[in-house]
């Protein structure tokens, strides 16, 4: 038996903040950050919405899609950096909200990665034959962990939602995925802080050596692409749709050099989302099904890479 994706589905928070809007935030510019990112705007979430409730929005519309109902539903992993709270999980409030009952529920800790890694999960667990349908979702609200005076990392992130249930199936969907992690890069990329004895301990914002995290998600975004596609005997000439995280369009615009596809076999939504982390792929992927870009039969391949550092890819046939 197989997984396969049978509906998508996402969810951006209603309020837009734009480059020009940032101008009068921090000392910065339209340009400089369209021109090093590709990023003109980002949602955020509201005060009183919480990653559960853009999560909840996301899997709705996925459960929709796949014409399931709460009883279906025998799995849920929420990809999240950014939980509601340190306990219980996000995906224990989720399956609260959506009225699912007595299903395991557990968040994924990969950060920018996070999707692909539920993704992976989700694929052994219905394979194994534990479950018949697996909600997965990624969920995020950068917002609330960014240093809002720090314009090297304020300007990137975003907030928002995206989310897939999975079925099994007799005829492979989920081709093969493929997860590495590499946790002596830990200072590279993090948010060094947390909560102990009621107080704040270290730094809670995201700190990154932008240059150093942009060399290595090149390489590794082209290595783990081309590991997906030999697993399978398949060349990257052969793939319909990349779908890599979105955190900056010069690094997707590299990585699809490196495999030699051009920009038109790629989705790229960070111009609109920015960095949503865990949110991207799936905000990305549920824009090119829902405009008729993804068709059935073609080749897609998912590929995250985030803080740890961890990466990994899903190859999927559609
Ligand atoms: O999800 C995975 C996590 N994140 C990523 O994948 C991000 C990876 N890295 C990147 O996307 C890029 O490295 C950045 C967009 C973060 C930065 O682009 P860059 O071309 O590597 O620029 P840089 O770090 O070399 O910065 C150049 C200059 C610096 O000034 P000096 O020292 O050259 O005078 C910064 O102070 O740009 C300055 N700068 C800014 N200027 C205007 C940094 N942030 C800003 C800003 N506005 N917002």
């Amino acid at each position: 038996m197989y997984s396969r994706i049978i509906g998508t589905g996402s969810y951006l928070p209603a309020k837009l903040l734009t480059n020009r809007d940032l101008e009068s935030v921090v000392d910065t510019t339209d340009e400089w950050i369209y021109s090093r990112s590709g990023i003109r705007e980002r949602h955020i979430a509201a005060d009183d919405e919480n990653a559960s409730d853009l999560a909840v929005a996301a899997a709705r519309k996925a459960m929709q899609a796949a014409d399931v109902g709460p009883e279906d539903i025998g799995l849920i992993v929420v990809a999240t950096t950014t939980p509601d709270m340190i306990f219980p999980s996000t995906a224990c409030l989720v399956q609260h909200k959506l009225g699912i009952k007595n299903c395991p529920a557990f968040d994924m800790q990969a950060v920018c990665s996070g999707f692909v890694y539920a993704l992976a999960t989700a694929d052994k667990f219905l394979r194994s034959g534990a479950c018949r349908h697996a909600l997965v979702i990624g969920a995020e609200i950068y917002s609330r962990i960014l240093d809002w005076k720090d314009r090297s990392t304020c300007v990137l992130f975003g907030d928002g939602a995206g989310a897939v249930v999975l079925g099994l199936s007799d005829t492979p969907g989920v081709l093969s995925t493929h997860l590495h992690a590499d946790g002596s890069y830990h200072e590279v990329l993090s948010v060094p802080g947390c909560v102990s004895r009621g107080e704040i301990k270290g730094h809670p914002f995201v700190v990154m050596e932008g240059s150093a995290v942009f060399k290595f998600a090149v390489k590794v975004l082209e290595e783990v692409a081309l590991e997906a596609l030999a697993a399978n005997g398949l060349s990257p000439r052969e793939v319909d749709w990349l779908i890599p995280h979105q955190a900056n369009i010069r690094i997707i615009q590299a990585t699809a050099k490196k495999l030699g596809l051009g920009m038109d076999k790629v989705v790229a939504t960070v111009e609109r989302h920015a960095n949503t982390s865990a949110a991207s792929i799936p905000l990305a992927l549920d824009e090119a099904v829902r405009d008729g870009r993804i068709r059935p039969g073609n080749l897609v391949l998912l590929e995250g890479v985030g803080g740890g550092f961890t990466w990994g890819a899903a190859l999927l046939r559609w």
